[in-house]
């Protein structure tokens, strides 16, 4: 008797569509800056500083200033050399702090290395750090009195709501350790009483952790980190990561087709954590310009 045929089995997993969340989150943004504008006859403004001419920077920062564009934010890219020196950029920083059109401050990282990036980063006035990254926004992360959460973690608890996942209680493993993105991730999720774990480039048998995960979140930078065998069944899985293919493709951090076998939700690269970065951070500029009505 001949052995029955392999059937692959179907992914089954949900997809969390982070795309059709931003653009929804996006309509709802636009309208409440078509209000604020009428009430206010104020239109809420970024500025974002580029430094030096990465391409994946430049990239970046031209999906911000779309991004505002599409619902109505008044936008200011401002250009500098790759020799730039952090005087000039603090003081950049702090004529953009006392400018009144100008409600939120970014400064697209990296920075090259001769620059102080705390102390750029630290000169912007908290109640216009819209990125998150200001001392003060990063440590109050700590005792849950931030003005503005980093917009990556932002985005990651706004897909974990859409979707509906419980966080009280469950085991969390977030995998990468950045400033940026998985330290803060972290303490959001920790500040929801889930039970976080922090693996990284270091971590041992990075398997042994991950396999206990309800909600995994993969911010690593490493192209299909994370296969199947450590996925629990069912687990919700989240993967921050974009990294590009020498052919141009853009993959995460997540071996998406076996993983989505296993996982009970997960978020597609792209159009899972990306769109939501963004549109976080034309949450947060709004919210900054509310600020400044008084
Ligand atoms: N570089 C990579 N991600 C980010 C981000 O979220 N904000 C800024 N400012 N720079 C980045």
């Amino acid at each position: 008797m001949s052995a029955p045929a392999r059937v692959a089995t179907p992914p089954t997993a949900a997809i969390i569509d982070g795309r059709a969340l931003a653009r929804n989150m996006r309509c709802d943004i636009r309208a409440r800056v078509v209000d604020f504008v009428s009430r206010h006859g104020v239109v809420p403004g970024l500025a974002v500083i580029l430094v030096g001419d990465d391409p994946a920077s430049a990239i970046y920062v031209g999906n911000k200033i779309k991004a505002c564009e599409q619902v109505g934010i008044h936008s200011r890219t401002i250009r500098c050399d790759q020799g730039v020196t952090t005087a000039d950029l603090l003081a950049l920083v702090e004529t953009l702090n006392r400018d009144p059109a100008i409600h939120g401050i970014l400064i697209q990282l990296p920075l090259p290395a001769h620059i102080d990036m705390p102390a750029v980063l630290d000169a912007i006035d908290v109640n216009k750090d819209v990125d998150g990254f200001h001392l003060y926004n990063i440590g109050g992360l700590i005792v849950g009195s931030t003005v503005f959460s980093p917009c990556t973690p932002y985005g990651v608890l706004k897909l974990l709501e859409h979707a509906n996942i419980p966080i009280e209680g469950q085991n969390v493993v977030v995998v990468g350790a950045s400033n940026i993105v998985g330290k803060p991730t972290a303490l959001m999720l920790m500040a929801r009483d889930a039970t976080v774990s922090i693996c990284h480039a270091k971590t041992r048998d990075l398997a042994q952790f991950t396999i206990l995960a309800d909600i995994l979140v993969v911010a690593a930078g490493v192209p299909r980190l994370i296969v199947p065998q450590m996925v629990k069944q069912g687990a919700v899985v989240i993967d921050v990561g974009i990294n590009r293919l020498p052919d141009g493709t853009i993959i995460g951090d997540v071996d998406f087709d076996g993983v989505a076998r296993k996982a009970s939700h997960i978020t597609p690269v792209p159009g899972g954590v990306g769109p939501m970065t963004v549109t976080m951070l034309l949450s947060n500029t709004v919210d900054a310009a509310a600020r400044f009505i008084v």
